[in-house]
């Protein structure tokens, strides 16, 4: 057996990554060893794994420079999964403006709000809807926003979706890019509270629609991806769009689906796979005489 894997999480004293046992031991059964190693533990060897998978680093969103900044050093030493420039990219929501795929309406600058009836205001480095509001005061979001920008963030004015809390918001999961399963979630801004903790998800079979945007999302990002989360709602026409896509350390909702488990853990195995196959001895970069 090769090195093990390193699934990498944060100082984590409350327990919050509940998926890290249900993933190691499928690991453990598809042959990889792997083991939980703290991304910001100075002690850490990251050349002995033979990867590193981004998996809870849930502390990175106050820290980004030295979470950004670690994730390209690993990536010297070991396979980073997600890659380095991946989570770069993924880590600052200003990726959704590049992207042709539809997304839930956004206004950049907290000047010349478009009217709607309600806002959501959030910085474009957020997780767990931290600090986000949702209002229906055009100034208080004017405000949030203006206040955003003050502290160097970048704001992100939507206006607020109300599917979320009749549909919800869907997610779908992908491992190395095959669709593994997907959930529906509820509201996380139900209610005026920004509070995220009540936020519930059941197991969900994507609409055609849904399972189409998300495959053309992923198509348009390079690169190796062990998972992939993309969080869709529905605009008011009834047209999905983008709110969210997940590449850095998104929850990936293993227990919602029997496969997910050995989804992951036969995707981790086909990525290792693909690193160690030696060319073809007839290979193309063998110099022709
Ligand atoms: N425009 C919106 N309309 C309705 N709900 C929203 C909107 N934007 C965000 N939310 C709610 O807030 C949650 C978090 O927002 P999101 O953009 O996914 O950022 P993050 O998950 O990185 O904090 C969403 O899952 C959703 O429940
Ligand atoms: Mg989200």
């Amino acid at each position: 057996m090769g090195l093990p894997v390193a699934y990498v999480t944060f100082a984590d004293p409350d327990g919050h990554d509940d998926e890290r046992e249900t993933a190691l031991a499928a690991w453990a059964a598809a042959g990889i060893e792997g083991r939980a190693v703290r991304w910001d533990d100075p002690a850490a060897d990251w050349a002995a794994y033979e990867a590193a998978v981004v998996r809870s680093t849930w502390d990175y969103v106050e820290r980004r420079a030295e979470f950004l900044a670690w994730a390209h050093r690993a990536a010297e030493r070991t396979r980073l999964l997600n890659p380095a420039p991946v989570i770069e990219r993924n880590t600052d929501k200003t990726y959704l403006r590049d992207l042709t795929a539809p997304i839930v309406p956004t206004h950049w600058t907290e000047t010349g709000l478009p009217v709607w009836d309600e806002y959501v205001v959030k910085p474009s480095i957020s997780a767990g809807a931290r600090d986000t509001i949702r209002t229906r005061d055009r100034g208080e979001a004017e405000r949030h926003a203006g206040m955003l920008r003050a502290h160097g963030r970048t704001p992100m004015i939507q206006p607020y979706l109300d599917m979320v809390e009749a549909e919800g918001e869907t997610s779908l999961l992908f491992f190395n890019r095959r669709f593994s399963h997907a959930v529906r979630r509820s509201a996380m801004l139900a209610g005026g509270a920004t509070a995220a903790d009540n936020a519930v998800s059941t197991p969900r079979d994507p609409a055609p629609d849904q399972l189409e945007l998300a495959e053309s999302v992923l198509a348009g990002v390079e690169g190796d991806l062990l998972y992939a989360r993309v969080d869709l709602v529905r605009l008011a026409g009834g047209a999905p769009a983008l709110i969210e896509l997940e590449l850095t350390e998104p929850y990936l909702y293993l227990s919602s689906s029997p496969e997910a488990p050995a989804n992951l853990a036969r995707a981790l195995r086909e990525l290792l796979g693909q690193r160690v196959e030696l060319p073809p001895s007839t290979g193309m970069t063998a110099p022709v005489r």
